[in-house]
């Protein structure tokens, strides 16, 4: 089983950025701490602040891995050009989100991408992309 973990703008400051929200740790330990726990699961991971940087990773892969866990971060509610890559390739992508989105600001109730991707998980922290592979392997 090939899964790529894809994240968008501004999740390379896990562990830094408004800890109250997105938690303590960096994702990189958490990254380590998901291959221990999944030996079988060959995973690779990719972060990019730029939106055409997100397309360009998605249509590389989307044809070849197994499944792709996105946190597409603000992109998710603004970015129809993302939603389209989902929308073009054969993986199937799982939406993930840090935060349960829907306890939050009104603008980040709409996800752009929900409607082309396999499901969505919000709100369990880190714990939003184990429960993704979860959901892939099982
Ligand atoms: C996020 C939620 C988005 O609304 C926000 O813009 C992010 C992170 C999350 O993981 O909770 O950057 O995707």
């Amino acid at each position: 089983m090939k899964l790529y973990i894809i994240n968008g703008p501004n999740l390379n400051l896990l562990g830094i950025r408004e800890k109250t929200i997105y938690g303590e740790s960096g994702f990189e330990p958490f990254f380590n701490g998901l291959k221990e726990l999944y030996p079988s699961v060959q995973f690779e991971y990719f972060q990019s602040n730029s939106e055409g940087a997100l397309i360009d990773k998605i249509h590389a892969i989307g044809f070849e891995y197994d499944g792709i866990i996105l946190n597409a971060g603000a992109y998710t509610h603004t970015s129809l050009a993302i939603a389209d890559a989902i929308a073009g390739i054969t993986t199937p992508v799982i939406e993930v989100h840090i935060s349960n989105v829907h306890a939050r600001e009104p603008y980040r109730h709409h996800s752009y991408m929900a409607k082309n991707c396999r499901g969505v998980i919000s709100g369990f922290g880190l714990n939003s992309y184990r429960l993704a592979v979860e959901s892939f392997i099982y």
